[in-house]
């Protein structure tokens, strides 16, 4: 049920003129209501057998935040067939009615707001700014998945032919679709997946990440009362091995829509390859090492505002956040003056808490892996700065900013995925050796690049293989529609997400010749 906001005068929640203490307010009375229940969502039912466990939050273990039940195999059997069989009737639908349908979720997605963002933050660890972001982007891609429902699933195309002869193309879905997400977006990545598979036409089963499940069985709720039929949609919760394997290998699952870490991409390629039956299509949008190139020309005050959004926010738990800022000597030593103050200014705590800038990374694993991260880079590298940690934080997650000097982007080998940032510096006529380095990591997410010299955004365009390229500003957030995102080589296939050609993939084609 949707929550329901304290209201003003004219019956409208007393957040909708933007009082941000309103919604926080509203965002408290959902967390002290409580009842958040994950557990498998099969044709509208949630099934509670087996174990329930509870869910933490991020910030401070102590917080319950719900409860979940993973799926077993009985619950991951039903879905798999009711999906199949509800799968070509909601693609008889036809584009406009579904987005209809997607438009409504927007809706009450956007109604909903205290109790999303409000699990944003305490299941997720979101600083406010950045929960307000996910559901943000949430609303944006279901609404942006209905206008391309209507654009390119609607009537049949007429292509050009002989006299006495009518070619009609037309997209349909694929039949079954598993959506398999992580926990860094779980409202908007969550919802971009389902709401474009659902809008071209495919059933779906969802496997949110394990961190997670909660956000997941609200939304699936949600799409569920504004119209997706129950049999079209469920939610599978459960450690991707056990439960997203065994999506992978059922022959009913007719495509794969999947967002998180390279070696899971690769796994689930090297799966769905050794599948009897049809090749199915797979779309992976994954990790990225992703640089930012500062030149001698650059404006020291932006950059170093782009690199604290680029690198820290989100606790730097951004698969497009900035990793490695490569910076021109002549000016290297003035910008990491600037941005040791300014890192040092950042505020660490309490994700509901107004004035925090970094809220806990995600789980104890997480801050284990950075943690040992750090420890190499002591060894290995110059340590510029790492931020102590407040004495008064809560029992969470959290992990300090820190920045590290290394010779080159090649001592990566892996994403480091948090608040950690590398700076690697070039000679001024080092650009295209930095692009080299860039390419040579196998990786193609985002890269920003800082210069007011006219001719380096296209000699940098012309030569990094990445998806999304960021020139004078910060390098996160990619908006829906304006900037499709996604990257290449290890960082993903395409297409990419909140892009015209995203809903395409999870659909089929077909031509009908007539004979006139
Ligand atoms: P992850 O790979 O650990 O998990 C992602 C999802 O895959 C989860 O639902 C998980 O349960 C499932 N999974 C794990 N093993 C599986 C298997 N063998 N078979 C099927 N499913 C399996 O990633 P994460 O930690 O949840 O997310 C963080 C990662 O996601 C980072 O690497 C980040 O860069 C990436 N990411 C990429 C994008 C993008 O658009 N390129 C966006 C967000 C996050
Ligand atoms: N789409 C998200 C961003 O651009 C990942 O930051």
């Amino acid at each position: 049920e949707i929550f329901a906001p304290r209201k003003n005068a004219e019956g409208l929640p007393l957040w909708d003129d933007f009082s941000r203490e309103a919604l926080v307010d509203d965002m408290r009375d959902a967390l002290e209501q409580g009842g958040f229940v994950a557990g498998p969502i099969v044709s509208g039912e949630l099934i509670t057998r087996g174990q329930p466990y509870a869910i933490t939050s991020p910030n401070d273990r102590q917080i319950e935040v719900g409860h979940c039940t993973n799926a077993d195999a009985d619950a991951i059997d039903a879905a798999l067939d009711a999906a199949t069989a509800a799968a070509p009737g909601w693609d008889r639908r036809g584009g406009e009615e579904r987005a209809a349908i997607l438009e409504k979720a927007a809706d009450l997605m956007e109604a909903d707001r205290p109790a999303l963002m409000a699990l944003l933050v305490r299941e997720a660890g979101k600083t406010l700014e950045n929960a307000q972001g996910d559901l943000r982007e949430a609303v944006d891609h279901l609404r942006y998945a209905a206008s391309q429902a209507r654009e390119s699933f609607g009537a049949p195309k007429h292509l050009p032919g002989p006299t006495g002869e009518e070619n009609l193309l037309s997209l349909h879905g694929r039949g079954v679709f598993a959506c398999i997400s992580p926990w860094n977006f779980p409202l908007a990545i969550f919802s971009a997946q389902i709401g474009a598979a659902l809008a071209a036409g495919n059933a779906v089963v969802a496997k949110p990440a394990e961190q997670t499940p909660l956000i997941a069985a609200r939304t699936v709720r949600l799409l569920h009362e504004a119209g997706v039929p129950a049999d079209v949609l469920h939610l599978l919760p459960g450690p991707g091995e056990v439960v997203g394997q065994a999506l992978i290998e059922d022959l009913r699952v007719n495509g794969v829509a999947f967002t998180g870490g390279t070696e899971t991409g690769i796994a689930i390629n090297r799966a769905l390859a050794a599948r009897e039956g049809p090749v199915v299509p797979l779309i992976a949008e994954m990790g990225g090492l992703n640089a930012m190139i500062v030149d001698s020309s650059a404006l020291p005050e932006q950059v170093v505002d782009d690199v604290i959004a680029s690198a820290f926010d989100s606790a730097g738990q951004r698969c497009s956040a900035l990793r490695v800022l490569f910076l021109q000597e002549e000016v290297a030593d003035r910008i990491l003056e600037m941005l040791t103050g300014a890192v040092r200014e950042l505020t660490i705590g309490d994700p509901l808490d107004y004035s925090t800038d970094i809220g806990p990374v995600i789980d104890s694993q997480a801050k284990l892996t950075l943690q040992a991260h750090k420890v190499r880079m002591r060894a290995e590298a110059r340590e510029i700065l790492d931020l102590p940690l407040p004495d008064d934080l809560p029992r969470g997650s959290f992990v300090s900013p820190a920045i590290y000097e290394i010779d080159s982007l090649s001592e990566l080998k892996a994403e480091v995925f948090g608040p950690i940032l590398h700076v690697v510096r070039f000679p001024g006529d080092g650009l295209a050796a930095v692009c080299d380095q860039i390419n040579a990591s196998g990786f193609g997410l985002t890269l920003g690049l800082h210069s007011r010299v006219e001719q380096a955004a296209d000699f940098v365009a012309a030569r990094a293989r990445v998806g999304n390229f960021y020139v004078n500003r910060n390098q996160i957030g990619a908006v829906v529609g304006a900037q499709p995102f996604g990257g290449e080589g290890l960082s993903g296939t395409g297409p990419k997400a909140g892009g015209p050609h995203y809903l395409e993939r999870f659909a089929t084609e077909r031509v009908m010749t007539v004979n006139t």
